[in-house]
């Protein structure tokens, strides 16, 4: 059997690019070293699979180039998966944020996806080490087939235990396609020496704005006992960097609260103040950096303007993150100025693509990274 395509990893971008061309008319056969398809898919979303987001736009995407996804999300959007997945009456619901989940299970994404292969004909060996890539005469050959059409879909090395590797920059490397250093993102961040000072307060979650340089998301944090986790940090630590801090607001208005406070009940302390606001526990490991032990009647605006600040600018060190073992994505990855946008086709090597999380794209939390998938998988499977 000869093939027009060949996709190297089975998973989210992998099986849209495989069933796209399929339906297309290519004979495509997808390689997956995993003994099972779309491993990621199963286990995202708490099993529910967060499958795309209404919001998704371009801006809502790390890249060394910010436009570069716009092509692709734009000729696939969040609507037309969202139109996919309603074919198959697969129920789904919002949960916040624009961020669009199945009632039931992945499962049903993960078949909805092979099943949409299974139309175009699409073969998949799985449990396949894909080896070395020979490239002659504008053929590839790898694992034994061989086809005029590769596509690099084999994702990012986060989560190794789930058969992530980083095979897609070793590929990269190998066919001379710069690499922007990957790293992970969506991960949690370690506080160091800092962390004892919130050790008591290890699985307490709170709604914060978490701000790292210019950016900022307003989600819950989670203190754990290395440092800080949650939805907000998880989208901050996309964009931090060593050395960077992290401040974060736990008290939107403390100085009016405070002030309105001292009006309120003049005898009492800050730690009652704040106590209205905030999670008992955390109120005192904040009076404790504060410092402020008066009466709120002997607390001039001075002080309660310091203790503010406190509250609204945490601001924090981390040392370093969870690593990819804990990274729901890898950031940078094979460098968009390698690849056509409109195609995901390398730009000195006809007939080679890459897609999905080994490209230099990375979204936000929730929704955004298998949209991405889903717009590259579509935009090479057409073009191959
Ligand atoms: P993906 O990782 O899906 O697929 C790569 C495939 O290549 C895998 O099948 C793998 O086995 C194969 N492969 C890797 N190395 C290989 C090698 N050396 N040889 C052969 N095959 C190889 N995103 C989102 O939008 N909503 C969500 O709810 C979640 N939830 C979530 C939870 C958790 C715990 C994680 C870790 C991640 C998420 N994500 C997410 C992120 C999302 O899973 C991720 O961005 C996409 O799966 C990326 O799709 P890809 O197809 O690019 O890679």
């Amino acid at each position: 059997m000869t093939y027009d395509v060949i996709v190297l990893g089975a998973g989210a971008a992998g099986l849209m690019a495989a069933a796209t061309a399929g339906q297309a008319g290519a004979r495509v056969l997808v390689l997956d070293h995993a003994e099972a398809a779309g491993k990621k898919i199963l286990i995202s979303g708490g099993g529910r699979c967060n499958f795309t987001n209404t919001g998704t736009t371009a801006g809502c995407f790390l890249s060394e180039n910010p436009h570069f996804a716009k092509s692709a999300l734009a000729r696939y959007t969040q609507w037309d998966f969202l139109a996919l997945v309603d074919r198959y009456g697969i129920a789904w619901h919002e949960k916040t944020l624009g961020q669009l989940f199945c009632d039931g299970s992945a499962r049903q994404i993960l078949a909805m996806l092979l099943e949409e292969c299974e139309k175009g004909g699409v073969e998949i060996r799985l449990s396949t080490r894909i080896g070395e890539i020979a490239h002659a005469d504008g053929i590839f050959r790898v694992a034994g087939v061989e086809a005029a059409q590769l596509v690099i879909a084999t994702g990012g090395p986060s989560i190794p235990k789930m058969g992530a590797s980083g095979i897609a920059y070793q590929i990269a490397e190998r066919f001379g396609l710069p690499v922007v250093t990957p790293r992970p993102a969506l991960v949690p961040l370690t506080l160091g020496e800092e962390a004892q000072a919130f050790r008591d307060i290890s699985g307490l979650s709170l709604p914060v704005t978490a701000r790292v340089g210019t950016v900022s998301f307003t989600e819950a944090a989670l203190f754990t006992h290395r440092g800080l986790s949650g939805p907000a940090i998880l989208q901050a630590s996309s964009y931090w960097h060593e050395g960077a801090p992290l401040v974060l607001n736990l008290l939107p208005n403390a100085f009016d609260l405070l002030r309105a406070a001292r009006q309120r009940m003049p005898r009492a302390r800050l730690r009652a103040a704040l106590s209205e606001h905030l999670p008992n526990r955390l109120a005192e490991v904040m009076v404790a950096r504060i410092g402020l032990q008066k009466e709120l009647a002997n607390c001039s605006d001075a002080d309660l303007e310091r203790a503010a600040e406190h509250l609204t600018h945490l601001t924090l060190h981390p040392t370093g993150t969870e690593g990819f073992a804990k990274a729901e994505v890898t950031a940078g990855g094979i460098s968009t100025a390698a690849l056509s946008s409109r195609t995901m086709e390398a730009k000195d090597v006809p007939g080679l693509y890459v897609i999905g999380e080994a490209v230099d794209v990375t979204g936000w939390l929730g929704g955004y990274n298998f949209q991405w998938a889903w717009s590259s998988g579509r935009a090479a499977g057409l073009a191959v």
